[in-house]
């Protein structure tokens, strides 16, 4: 099988195509045939191993997939050959075929693309649990996205607005603010343009409801800032490189509530909201109230590029390697770029 290989840890440009045997099968594990994955920041920190785990070299990145069971190990029962399924493993997912456990694959239901599936996973998944479960938002609240143009960022928009919040997306280009009104912003605001406390607060002279932030950095505190008394701020990622230190003050001063959201501790911790919150996102998919955004498309000889796209905060929503896909060379924006 062809598979995107990281021989060494460094940048998204260390990982190449190698053809490589089968992935054997281990015990209570299916084989999937790769349809499509798409890629999360932490792939290319993995790649970087500066991720809080460390993968030895080498091995296939990939977190996140959606494909066809191509065979199951003896005893398997959870799913069987021909089973259109998705999952998330910690690597792996950028190649032909994986072996995963059988047991966390979940069925795709029936009209829904594999490439729509494998683009429907961990962001979504984030944003619903964070908005849900962790900041509890209620329909008529304002809400601020920060990275609103990014995976989670997007997907928070998207799944706030169906929840009935009023959502502001921060983000940091046209097309990304562009890509969040079409997603159900209602208001944005690029923090490249404008000082973002004076416009946080022109835009919620009340203050925001709640912040979701993904981005950290220089961002969270005029985002905290522009909470009313008692507003909840949930952290979830820190894609701008900088964990941000929050003087507490502000904390004190606007009894407000900072929340951590971490997916693997939130599905240990909390199972049933888990579960319950997992069932209510498939059921808003398969209703066609939500859909994932996919930005861009690579092919797996262009696994790098993909993940270069992503380091450097290109992405729009998500970004997907169609594996399947064997006959596209590039992605048209590359193609536009070498030009
Ligand atoms: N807690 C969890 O369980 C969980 C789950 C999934 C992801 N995460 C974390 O959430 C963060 C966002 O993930 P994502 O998949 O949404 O990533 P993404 O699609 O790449 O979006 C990240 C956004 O961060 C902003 N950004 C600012 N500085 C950046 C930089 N130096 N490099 C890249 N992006 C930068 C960009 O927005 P602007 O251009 O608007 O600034 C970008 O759109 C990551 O840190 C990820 O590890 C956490």
């Amino acid at each position: 099988m062809r598979a995107a290989v990281c021989p060494g840890y460094g940048p998204p440009e260390v990982v190449g195509l190698e053809e490589l045997a089968s992935p054997e099968l281990g015990a209570a594990q299916a084989r999937v045939r790769v349809h499509a994955a798409a890629i999360n920041f932490p792939d290319v920190l993995i790649v970087a191993d500066r991720y809080q785990l460390t993968v030895p070299t080498p091995f296939v990145p990939g977190s996140e997939f959606a494909g066809v069971v191509e065979a199951v190990a003896e005893g398997v029962t959870a799913v069987a050959p021909g089973d259109r399924v998705s999952g998330t493993v910690l690597v792996g997912a950028f190649a032909e075929e994986v072996a995963v456990d059988a047991g966390a694959l979940r069925r795709v239901p029936e009209g829904i693309d594999l490439r729509v599936a494998a683009a429907f996973g961990v962001a979504h998944s984030t944003a619903y649990h964070a908005l849900r479960s962790v900041a509890r938002i209620q329909p008529g609240e304002e809400l601020v996205v920060l990275g609103a143009g990014g995976g989670v960022g997007l997907a928070a928009v998207q799944l706030g607005a169906a929840l009935g919040a009023t959502v502001t997306a921060v983000a940091s280009s046209q097309e990304k603010l562009d890509a969040a009104a079409a997603q159900g912003a209602t208001h944005r605001l690029n923090p490249r343009s404008t000082d973002l406390r004076q416009a946080l607060r022109e835009r919620l002279p009340d203050g925001a409801d709640v912040v979701v932030d993904p981005v950290g950095g220089a961002l969270a505190e005029p985002a905290l800032r522009s909470l009313r008394w008692g507003g909840r701020f949930v952290t979830v990622g820190y894609a701008s490189g900088e964990i941000p230190k929050i003087p507490l003050n502000l904390v004190l001063l606007k009894g407000a509530t900072i929340l951590g959201f971490e997916f693997r501790s939130f599905a240990e911790h909390a199972p049933e909201a888990f579960r319950r919150n997992e069932a209510e996102l498939l059921s808003l998919l398969v209703e066609g109230r939500i859909a994932p955004y996919v930005g861009a498309s690579f092919p797996l000889a262009d696994v790098a590029a993909a993940l270069r796209y992503v380091a450097d905060g290109k992405a729009v929503g998500k970004v997907l390697i169609d594996v399947a896909d064997r006959d596209r060379r590039r992605h048209p924006m590359l193609e536009d770029e070498s030009r």
